[in-house]
């Protein structure tokens, strides 16, 4: 590896922390991941989250984050990266989950001794020790109780790019208010995911940036400060414990004398905000999933990322908020918007599908989809597993041609229990068979 200076992108996305190294010509020099649920078992986390026994709440553990953070700057160490060629570094983070970081924690942060790893420094750093994340449905009723608050879901959308969403932080936040009144007093300072990750390295809280921040039904995106209406309506002392909104493309600090000690960081090495997956973040992070700063989108380009979740997203110019889908304040471009649509059911469906029916081989499963006649003879399945976002709703609806619902337990007999599908299948056709013969008057006489 030649001395020249590089430039770290972190990604802590729903199933693994990856992370990449780029040069000054934004060629990859270095990747690393860590995924959670093998690398990570003490965690116990099932595609990196914790799903509730009402498959509403879904929760994920910061700690988990925080040691999935020493496990790949470690390999990284061994893989004999110089960290010394670092310059600046930033990175994403999953949208809308929460960090509820307890009192005195700014003080861990400030004094984080070098010779420890950074897990068992904050083992007892968070007031809410599994923070709810995107994947979460369970806040209903604050959803109402919010957009009631503020004149309607449009008004809502007016002011922060979205009506209510269960997902968005603010619900989330005023969920733990009320359910965890404990939690919540003992709170110093709520993070997004994004901007916990840039406090881990700035030995300090980062501040939320504007485009991250757009996904929590708490900032007007348009003044890109917090909205005193939703705020009043979410928790009390709120705007004290979220700190004030900055550019995505704000250097916030350098990094913290704990990288410079264990890792060999260049000790005026930046530490520029993260912000959310889907925006992606300023330049010198290349996430390597999909977002809108890492694909380089332009004004009219379109993107759609296939990941956990699903989404569409374009750069726009002149928002109009609607109660469906959501615009987020520009990553790149602080006078520009990006309008997106997130599915929940994404690739962990895809996956289960695949595995039920190509035998876990996407070159099956490929082959299958080009063996048939494109519009699959009129059929058509569409599979919710979890709580979808758009639209809100559960479970699987396959159709046929003449537009009839075949339903779940036919679908589930036929993939798991072929054999019992076939009895079932004859003697359902004999009793077709038999109600129709009865109908016959030959039968009759
Ligand atoms: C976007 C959303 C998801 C998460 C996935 O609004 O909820 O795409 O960002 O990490």
């Amino acid at each position: 590896m030649s001395a020249a200076s590089c430039y770290l992108g972190f990604d802590f996305s729903t199933q693994q922390l990856k992370v990449v190294a780029v040069d000054e010509e934004l060629k990859l020099v270095h990747r690393s991941r860590v995924h959670f649920d093998s690398e990570l078992p003490e965690f116990r986390t099932r595609d990196g989250v914790h799903i509730h026994s009402n498959r509403l709440t879904v929760t994920s553990p910061p700690l988990m984050w925080v040691k999935a953070l020493d496990v790949v700057l470690e390999k990284m160490k061994k893989e004999g990266f110089e960290f010394s060629r670092v310059k600046a570094l930033s990175g994403c983070g999953q949208q809308h989950g929460s960090v509820y970081w307890k009192e005195g924690s700014q003080k861990l942060l400030e004094s984080l001794h070098p010779g420890k790893p950074l897990h068992e420094i904050l083992e007892g750093a968070f007031a809410v020790p599994d923070s709810p994340v995107w994947m979460d449905s369970s806040t209903s009723e604050q959803c109402q109780r919010l957009e009631v608050a503020v004149g309607g879901a449009q008004r809502l959308a007016d002011i922060t790019g979205s009506r209510a969403y269960e997902r968005f932080t603010g619900n989330q936040i005023a969920k733990i208010y009320k359910t965890n009144p404990d939690q919540y007093k003992k709170t110093e300072r709520i993070s997004l995911v994004s901007s916990f990750a840039a406090s881990l390295f700035l030995g300090k809280y980062a501040e939320i940036d504007y485009s991250d921040g757009s996904g929590m039904n708490l900032m007007d995106i348009f003044m890109k400060r917090w909205a005193s209406p939703c705020l009043d309506s979410t928790a009390p002392e709120l705007e004290e414990k979220l700190g004030v909104p900055v550019p995505s493309t704000a250097v916030q600090g350098q990094v913290s004398p704990y990288y410079v000690g264990r890792y060999g960081f260049p000790a005026d090495c930046k530490v520029v905000s993260f912000t959310g997956d889907n925006p992606g973040c300023e330049h010198v992070c290349v996430s390597s999933t999909g977002s809108l700063a890492g694909m380089r989108l332009q004004e009219g380009d379109i993107a759609v990322s296939l990941g956990t979740s699903d989404t569409v997203f374009l750069w726009i110019k002149e928002p109009r908020p609607a109660v469906e889908g959501h615009i987020f304040c520009n990553p790149i471009d602080p006078q520009a918007y990006m309008a997106l649509i997130c599915f929940k059911n994404g690739s962990l469906t895809r996956q289960r599908v695949r595995n039920e029916c190509a035998g876990g081989s996407w070159d099956t499963f490929s082959e299958a989809l080009r063996s048939t006649a494109m519009g699959n003879n009129g059929n058509i399945g569409i599979y919710f597993d979890e709580m979808e976002i758009t639209p809100p709703t559960i479970g699987v609806y396959r159709f046929n041609k003449e537009n009839k619902r075949f339903l779940e337990l036919e679908y589930w007999l036929l993939v798991e229990h072929l054999p019992i599908m076939m009895f079932c299948r004859s003697f359902r056709m004999c009793l077709v068979h038999q109600s129709t013969q009865l109908t016959q008057p030959i039968l009759h006489a």
